[in-house]
């Protein structure tokens, strides 16, 4: 339901971050860095919109001077309907983390997850086996973008599992079966084996919730661990893959790089991962 939606915005706020809650979003810490170093004046902002306030704020975003903003949980599939035009990629996961306002208002919606996830594997782990299977877990919005980047960078196939194997196979019919092989949850460790890059996409190991219990003895030495959990940077998955001399790659990235990605779109500016963004975020965790 839509209801009356006031945007008071200050002149200087430039872009922003939507989302529901929206207190912990580490948005605004990255892309003010990014705007100070660009001399990019103004400020970027985090604004608290529920679901029944989405429409409003969209409409009220068409005029209140910005060049675009973030939108995160729950809002990302949401507000698809309410854009003017939606990128390819955005539209195939169906889901859209940044919007830009055009001059004329007019909105149009990406998606930044896949490309950052896989710029950051790329950066952080550029040898990683790109010849051998991936092997993805979970199957949220952060498993899509996985799926998605991986099949774009050309892995041969993608071993997909999830504790709910249905959301898995929907994954499977809507990006490609013929290169998205789903297992069972209870099957997972037995995918390890064959991973190249094995990218855990679950809440599994954040703070307050379980650890995700992946065997990995079979990996082979070659195998890149990623996961995409920031809180701690340092996952039991991460410690276990280090303990076993694999190569780990932490989720403070992928944040970063999507945010970047965004931030390209709105500014045209090139930005990177520099040490001062990251103690910057770590100070935040
Ligand atoms: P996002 O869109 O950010 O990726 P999400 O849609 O909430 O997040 O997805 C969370 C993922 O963590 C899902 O794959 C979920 O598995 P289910 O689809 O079975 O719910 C997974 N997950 C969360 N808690 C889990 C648990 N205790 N054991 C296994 N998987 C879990």
């Amino acid at each position: 339901m839509a209801t009356d939606f006031t945007l008071n915005i200050p002149d200087t706020l430039r872009a922003l971050v939507i989302g529901d809650p929206i207190g912990q979003s580490l948005s605004p810490v990255i892309h003010t860095h990014w705007m100070e170093a660009c001399d990019i004046h103004g400020q970027y902002g985090k604004l608290a919109v529920n679901s029944d306030e989405l429409q409003a704020f969209v409409t009220a975003s068409r005029t209140a001077g910005l060049v675009g903003y973030n939108v995160t949980v729950p809002h990302k599939t949401a507000i698809l309907p309410f854009l003017d035009k939606v990128a390819p990629l955005a539209r195939q996961m169906g889901a859209v983390n940044t919007v830009k306002v055009g001059p004329d208002g007019g909105l149009t919606g990406f998606n930044t997850d896949a490309i950052g996830l896989i710029t950051h594997l790329k950066k952080s782990a550029p040898a990683y086996p790109k010849d051998k299977p991936a092997l993805v877990i979970g199957a949220g919005g952060a498993a899509r973008a996985a799926v998605m980047g991986l099949l774009g960078e050309q892995v041969p196939f993608v071993m997909l599992v999830n504790r709910t194997r249905a959301k898995a196979d929907v994954i499977a019919a809507e990006l490609g079966r013929d290169r998205i092989a789903v297992a069972d949850w209870q099957d997972r460790n037995d995918c390890v084996s064959a991973a190249g890059v094995i990218i855990n996409t679950t809440t599994l190991g954040m703070t307050g919730f379980p650890d995700l219990d992946l065997d990995l003895a079979s990996a082979g030495k070659d195998t890149v661990v990623y996961d995409i959990v920031y809180k701690p940077l340092e996952t039991a998955l991460l410690r276990a893959a280090k303990s076993r001399g694999l190569q780990t790659v932490d989720g403070l990235g992928m944040l970063v790089y999507q945010a970047a990605a965004a931030f390209k779109i709105w500014f045209g500016e090139e930005v990177a991962f520099d040490p001062e963004l990251r103690t910057k975020l770590e100070g935040q965790l």
